[in-house]
């Protein structure tokens, strides 16, 4: 009676994590609040800043990387709010002194920023960037527009990153079935 009790409680517990686990696992149009409000679209599409310039690891292996405040501060020790030719309105002015003031606090107490990941693939499953970029995949196939990401630059607001595609098994398969790719296919390509 007693075991018996404890296996179906056991068997409830597991039917409760995997459902669970399947409803917080992020999926399209996850797109966190971040704890620097840092835009893509100031730095990529006004300042044309390559991708590669913070992503250092991309075209080498499985992660992309996300900068450390060292690569930030390369420009705001001397950038530290809106000094642009454009001058901006002043909510906006308010908005970046302040977020590039937490950038340079961080940096000063020598304690990382705490990024929210946006995308996360469970750890069952092999996911490298340096294959896909040696073939040419671009950077927008898999992660839509980020110069001009979700959320688009308001006063006291600046685009965020978020998920812009299914990011889930068939997606992944579907494109390797392109003809143009004609990637593998195999469980052992993605499992193993
Ligand atoms: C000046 C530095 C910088 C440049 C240039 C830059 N990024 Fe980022 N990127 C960041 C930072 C910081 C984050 C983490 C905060 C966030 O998610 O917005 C980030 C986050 C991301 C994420 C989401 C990471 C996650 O958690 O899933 C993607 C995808 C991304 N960048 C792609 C790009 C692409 C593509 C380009 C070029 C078009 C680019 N980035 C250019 C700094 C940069
Ligand atoms: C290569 C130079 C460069 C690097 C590296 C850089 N920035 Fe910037 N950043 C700029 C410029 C230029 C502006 C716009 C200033 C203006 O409009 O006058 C800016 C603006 C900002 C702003 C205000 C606008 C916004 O995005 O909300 C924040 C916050 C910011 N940067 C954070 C960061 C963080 C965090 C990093 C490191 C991950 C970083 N920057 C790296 C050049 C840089
Ligand atoms: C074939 C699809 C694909 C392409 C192309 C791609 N990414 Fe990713 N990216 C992913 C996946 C999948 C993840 C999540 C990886 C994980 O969780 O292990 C990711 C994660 C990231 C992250 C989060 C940090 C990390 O390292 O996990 C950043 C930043 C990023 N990509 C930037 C880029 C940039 C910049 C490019 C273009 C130079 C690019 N990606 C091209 C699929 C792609
Ligand atoms: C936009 C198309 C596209 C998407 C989306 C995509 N891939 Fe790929 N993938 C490719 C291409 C193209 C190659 C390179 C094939 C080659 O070198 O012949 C590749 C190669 C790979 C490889 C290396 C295969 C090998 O043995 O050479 C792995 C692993 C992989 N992808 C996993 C994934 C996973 C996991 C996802 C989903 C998170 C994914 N891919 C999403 C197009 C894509
Ligand atoms: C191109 C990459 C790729 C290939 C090939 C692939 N998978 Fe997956 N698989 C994934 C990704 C990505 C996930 C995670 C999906 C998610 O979290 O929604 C996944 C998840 C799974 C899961 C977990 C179930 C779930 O919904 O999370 C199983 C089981 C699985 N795959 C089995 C297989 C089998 C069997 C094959 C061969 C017929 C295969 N996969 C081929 C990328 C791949």
């Amino acid at each position: 009676m007693h075991t018996r009790y404890l296996a179906t409680a056991g068997m409830l517990a597991l039917t409760l994590l995997v459902g669970f686990s399947a409803c917080i696992n992020p999926r399209e149009g996850y797109a966190p609040e971040q704890p620097v409000k840092f835009s893509h679209h100031v730095h990529v599409g006004k300042n044309e800043i390559q991708c590669t310039y913070c992503h250092v690891g991309v075209t080498e292996g499985p992660k992309a990387t996300i900068p450390g405040a060292d690569t930030c501060m390369n420009c705001h020790s001397l950038i530290q709010g809106n000094q642009g030719p454009d001058k901006l309105p002043d909510q906006q002015r308010a908005l970046y002194k302040n977020e590039i003031s937490k950038v340079r606090q961080a940096w000063k107490n020598g304690e990382p920023i705490k990024w929210v990941k946006v995308h996360d693939m469970p750890d069952h499953v092999q996911f490298s960037h340096q294959p896909h970029i040696t073939a040419g995949v671009g950077c927008e196939s898999c992660h839509g527009n980020i110069p001009k990401s979700t959320m688009k630059e308001g006063p006291g607001v600046v685009d965020r990153v978020g998920l812009e595609v299914p990011f889930n098994m068939g997606w992944c398969v579907n494109c390797h079935r392109q003809p143009q790719y004609n990637a593998p296919v195999d469980c052992a390509t993605c499992h193993y």
